[in-house]
């Protein structure tokens, strides 16, 4: 029998406030769960739904000696990534969403919607966590509540967020809080009631992740994957966020934050907006390969930023966990992510090892003799799949990596100094390079470009603009997102953080990385805080300001004038090619498109254009010498 109101009522902790359980009682009259359990974020709950979840088959429990206290789930094979297909973004009128995002009609999904929840919780548990991105009580902390069927999830948001009794008290207060609605899609009791057998990751071929940004809700259905169903994340510190940051002056982005101290033992904030899947949980761990510059970890994805008293502006990570991208992560490549994973970890997808451990692709260069893949069957060095899913994944709390800074939790958040936009791009895109100005720094973020990963569903390798990183990401009309960035940048004026663009993935003619990356992108960093103190010169090119030569930090590196010459090479001619793909890409928003934008993009074909004249006459004067 599902649960009826008076019952949601008397299991209500002591705390709920009456709208709350007024809304629980709602979504239970329309889900109809078995019962109600109202989730209170304590250790002890976790381990206790972490052992329901062995028992269920949906969890595996590590060894305990090699990894205590973690587990591995394996999802199904049809739900492994973000669905941005079946995302929506629901407002009253299309132009709204804009052109980047799925839109619907709010009232044509929530009928939709009411049919696919209608008794998708049947004979299911229905979990109610009450949670905070960011701090409790932080002035740039919010609060939220997601209703989930979905045990994975709460042990999940317990990592990710603040969750539980702390949270449910800051609502009881009668602060502003977003509903969030979650279901795998997989009853175990039909409107007849017949019943069917649970399986280990329960989920529907239908997905329907949509965003009501007007009304600020959420509702997620058919998957159980981190950014469709852990709703803080994406859906809310993304979506949700950023059209509330819209409306209240603030920004909520797809960014990295990092302290550092340089050299001069003087202390910088950096954010940073990569597409999904471009190293930036390696970039958020760095370990600088410059003698005396320590990097420490704020935040791995998201940051949420305001002005702060003294005009700056103040950036806190919302989360508190990392849901960092598995494969690749090593020894090499970032020990401090390794080193946070060797306890407390809930993995997704990754390989199984016969002593109980867990394996992917990188982590080891000598593959294991056998392992059970992420799909559960026998795996050999010999097997043409990968043992581990491309975009299998560790759960993590944050403060579990050695590089957390003493002030990642700070709720007043760290004043940045420095914004970065970085994407994967072979060609084209030189190392780093800084905005002239705020203007063309949103330009820059807006017209970003990376190749496809597998953090989201699409042909891997493709080229996609990815502007601030923000595609699936933006909770209205990107057009009118640039737009207020440009007025945040007014009203920052001269304390606004200085933009660059990095680009770490450059290829030479034989498709061969020219730049090391990883600690070593300290080095382009170390100029970008240089340039904040004011204490070195650039050169004006067309993309923007390059280091003059020798003044980026190369100390040690083994790197040839040459291929640094190749790094940093800007080709006029390809550049206009850039150029005229911006302008159709423009011209997919219309009249919302910001008048700022066609003013940078016609001062950035002027500036290919004298580089172009640069060039000829460099060519005539070779050759009249010739
Ligand atoms: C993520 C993503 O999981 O960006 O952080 O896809
Ligand atoms: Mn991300």
């Amino acid at each position: 029998m599902p649960v009826d109101a008076n019952q949601i009522k008397a299991g209500a902790p002591a705390d709920a406030p009456e709208d709350l359980i007024a809304w629980v009682s709602e979504i239970a009259q329309l889900t109809k769960p078995a019962d109600v359990y109202w989730a209170d974020g304590s250790q002890e709950e976790y381990d206790r739904i972490c052992e329901e979840m062995v028992a269920q088959g949906t969890l595996i429990k590590l060894n305990e000696e090699k990894r205590p206290n973690s587990y591995l789930a394996r999802s199904s094979a049809s739900d492994v990534a973000r669905v941005e297909s079946r995302t929506y973004i629901c407002t009253e009128k299309a132009e709204d969403a804009g052109p980047t995002n799925n839109w619907a009609d709010p009232k044509e999904m929530k009928e939709t919607l009411k049919g696919l929840f209608d008794g998708c919780m049947r004979g299911r548990t229905m979990y109610v966590i009450p949670f905070s991105m960011g701090p409790v009580g932080g002035d740039i902390s919010r609060l939220g509540v997601e209703i989930t069927d979905s045990p994975y999830v709460v042990i999940s948001m317990r990592i990710m967020t603040r969750m539980g009794d702390p949270a449910l008290k800051q609502i009881a207060t009668g602060e502003f809080w977003v509903p969030g609605v979650h279901s795998v899609g997989y009853p175990l009791v039909d409107a007849d009631g017949n019943t069917r057998e649970d399986v280990a990751w329960p989920c529907n071929d239908e997905k329907y992740i949509t965003h009501f940004p007007e009304t600020r809700e959420i509702w997620s259905y058919g998957s159980g994957y981190g950014g469709n169903a852990l709703l803080g994340k994406k859906c809310y510190a993304l979506r949700i966020a950023s059209a509330l940051a819209h409306d209240e002056g603030w920004l909520a982005e797809h960014m990295l934050i990092l302290k550092i101290t340089d050299d001069k033992d003087r202390v910088f904030h950096l954010t940073a907006a990569f597409p999904s899947a471009c190293g930036k949980t390696n970039l958020a761990m760095l370990r600088p390969t410059i003698e005396g510059m320590k990097v420490e970890t704020i935040g791995d994805d998201i940051a949420w930023m305001r002005k702060g008293k003294d005009g700056r502006l103040y950036a806190i990570n919302p989360e508190a966990g990392f849901f960092g991208v598995a494969p690749g992560t090593s020894e090499a490549t970032n020990p401090t992510a390794l080193h946070a994973l060797d306890k407390n970890v809930i993995f997704t997808n990754v390989a199984l090892t016969d002593d109980g451990d867990v394996w992917w692709e990188g982590l080891t260069d000598e593959k294991p003799a056998h392992l059970i893949d992420w799909q559960g069957n026998d795996w050999t060095p010999e097997s043409e799949t990968p043992a581990a899913h491309p975009n299998s994944r560790f759960t993590v709390a944050a403060d579990q990596a050695e590089s957390i800074s003493d002030d990642w939790d700070d709720p007043h958040g760290v004043p940045v100094d420095v914004i970065l936009f970085g994407g994967r791009r072979a060609t084209n895109v030189p190392l780093i390079s800084e905005s002239y100005n705020w203007e063309q720094g949103v330009f820059v973020g807006a017209t970003v470009s990376s190749e496809q990963t597998a953090a989201a569903e699409g042909a891997v390798g493709a080229l996609r603009r990815d502007p601030f990183a923000m595609l699936p990401f933006c909770g209205y009309n990107m057009a009118e997102y640039w737009a207020h960035w440009l007025e945040v940048g007014k009203d920052l004026g001269d304390k606004a953080p200085k933009i660059f663009q990095v680009n770490w993935f450059r290829k030479d003619e034989n498709g061969k990385f020219m730049w090391p990356g990883f600690g070593d992108n300290s080095r382009p960093i170390k100029w970008a805080l240089q340039r904040v103190a004011g204490e070195l010169d650039a050169e004006d090119a067309l993309s923007g300001r390059l280091p003059k030569k020798g003044d980026l930090d190369l100390s040690g590196l083994d790197l040839s004038d040459e291929t640094m010459e190749k790094i940093f090479h800007l080709d006029p001619h390809a550049w206009g090619v850039e150029a005229d793909l911006t302008e159709d890409f423009f011209e997919r928003f219309g009249e919302t498109l910001p008048e700022q934008m066609t003013v940078e993009l016609a001062a950035l074909r002027d500036r290919i254009l004298a580089a172009e004249n640069d060039q000829a006459s460099t060519k005539q004067a070779t050759s009249a010498n010739a």
